[in-house]
């Protein structure tokens, strides 16, 4: 844990690209990899090391930005970037915002909107390992086996570092360097604010490049040094639709390994999705084939999966969800739901509760211990505890234009294809027989029964289907019990 106190003075997280590549009308940082925008990953990792401001720097669809960060991170400050191009320009602006209220002094970050797995535990050792070195600029970097396009670390003879070089303006033998320029930093702020004077956009880009930066503090007699990093992923950015992809797929590797670390089984990793927002306890199991997004909580001993995709769902302890579909349902302490069920937002099911297989439901209280096992609907109703909903009830909630509530009561027992036709009201402890229709209220302790007298027209399958099979053997069965002296169907309801 960082204490609030000690955080750098200000983040600033540059995010004014444009990202082309991406080819989307989607600004590239907002697009998600675990449940999060990329852009949101990394205000997280900046709010984690608590700084005392935090500012975004937007140009490129700027109010779809803007919008998505009041959203996420209301606290944080938007700045403009104008029409200079550049890191450093970006960083010039933003220091020019934080500094209007009040000049920063220590230490500022920088990183990229566009870097989702950096981590917070990293830019905390940047910032620690900067301050204790007193350093006037401190650059994340990573050695990687192929550097194309990457800015190069220089360093003298003696391994300090000296400066960046970017790809565009490296000679051959720069080019041949593999220790690349991250684009974080830990900066000292008086530092940064007179070096940013100097930059100029006079590189093969024509842009403000904030890594002459290292080079200017240099000859202002201020030390420069790299944090080198191992982890190549935390300082991966996405620029297209397949690094978005692979930093997706590393993100969820790395949080299903650290759920199976903190006590919960995942059969398959390779087949389980779980959103960076979803929280699971102990001795949780998850099965093949399962997606966990949003705020999906799923509690102690509780089994999900497999094949079930759950988007703010909670689960309660001892729990099984088999081959479901749902978002934003509460499913009480050892419920059970599924196979090949789907829940809608508001449905709630009590403890020890189960919808069974081929269910629907929606905006639907269920009581402690009440059983929709087969084949339904529910939809805008309440029902109490311990009833039983038959095989096939469909609550018939919509007239064709508005929406009613059904409301069932405890102890309630209902036959094959009940419909209730709301709005209507069932007591405790009612009965409903097989096919009911129920449109009126039904008093607790009742049997409601929708009875059409059942009708045989015996022989009409002859007369009227010859020469079929079905007459063929009607004709046959009805031969042998004439012969057999069987009683009569007829009058049996
Ligand atoms: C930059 C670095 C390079 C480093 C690389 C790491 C510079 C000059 N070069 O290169 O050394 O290896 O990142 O990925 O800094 N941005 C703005 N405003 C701008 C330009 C960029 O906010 O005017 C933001 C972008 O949205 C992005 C980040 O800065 O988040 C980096 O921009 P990008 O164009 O990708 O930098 P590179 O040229 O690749
Ligand atoms: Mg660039």
């Amino acid at each position: 844990m960082i204490p609030e106190t000690t955080g750098p003075a200000a983040v600033i997280v540059l995010a004014a690209g444009a990202g082309t590549r991406m080819k989307s009308r989607t600004p590239k940082i907002l697009h998600e990899i675990g449940g999060l925008s990329m852009v949101g990953h990394a205000l997280l990792a900046a709010r984690s090391i608590h700084p005392r401001q935090l500012a975004l720097v937007v140009r490129h669809e700027r109010d779809l930005v803007a919008k998505h960060l009041v959203e996420l991170d209301p606290d944080a400050v938007i700045v403009d970037q104008d029409e200079i191009p550049g890191t450093g320009r970006a960083v010039e602006v933003a220091l020019q915002a934080l500094d209007a209220h009040q000049e920063l002094s220590g230490t500022v970050v920088v990183t990229y909107g566009d870097v989702p797995l950096l981590t917070g535990t990293l830019l905390a050792e940047l910032v620690a390992t900067h301050e204790r070195e007193a350093n006037a600029v401190t650059v994340l970097t990573a050695v990687l086996a192929d550097a194309t396009g990457y800015g190069r670390i220089l360093r003298g003879d003696d391994g300090t570092v000296t400066g960046i070089r970017e790809h565009k303006d490296a000679t051959e033998a720069e080019r041949l360097i593999r220790e690349v320029n991250s684009g974080i930093y830990a900066f000292d702020a008086a530092v940064l604010r007179n070096a940013l004077v100097h930059v100029t956009t006079d590189n093969s880009q024509g842009e403000k490049y904030l890594t002459d930066v290292l080079g200017l503090a240099r000859q202002a007699g201020g030390r420069v040094a790299a944090v080198v990093t191992e982890d190549r992923w935390q300082v991966e950015g996405a620029n297209d639709r397949v690094q978005l992809s692979a930093l997706g797929a590393e993100l969820n590797r790395r949080t299903v390994e650290a759920w199976m670390r903190a006590g919960v089984t995942v059969v398959d990793p390779a087949t389980t999705w779980i959103d960076s927002t979803v929280t699971l306890d102990e001795d949780v199991r998850i099965l093949p084939n399962t997606q966990l997004h949003g705020d999906t909580t799923v509690a102690r001993d509780a089994v999900v999966g497999p094949d079930t995709t759950l988007t703010d769902v909670r689960i309660g302890a001892g729990a099984k969800v088999t081959r479901t579909h749902g978002s934003g349902a509460v499913i009480g302490a050892d419920a059970a739901v599924g196979p090949f069920t789907y829940l809608r937002p508001g449905t709630v099911l009590g403890e020890t509760g189960k919808i069974g297989a081929f269910y629907e439901t929606k905006n639907v209280t269920i009581g402690r211990g009440s059983k929709l096992s087969h084949l339904g609907y529910a939809g805008d109703a309440e029902i109490g505890e311990d009833t039983n909903i038959g095989c096939g009830n469909i609550t018939a909630n919509y007239d064709g234009e508005k929406k009613h509530r059904t409301v069932i009561g405890s102890g309630v027992r209902t036959g094959s294809n009940t419909v209730f036709v709301a709005p209507v009201t069932v007591g405790d402890g009612a009965y409903s027989g097989a096919g009911a229709v129920i449109r009126k209220d039904v008093p607790a302790g009742a049997l409601v029964v929708s009875l059409a007298e059942q009708r045989n027209s015996e022989g009409w399958v002859l007369a009227n289907r010859p020469g079929t099979r079905s007459a063929e053997l009607a004709q046959a069965a009805t031969a042998d019990s004439s012969s057999t002296q069987a009683p009569t169907e007829e009058g049996k309801q």
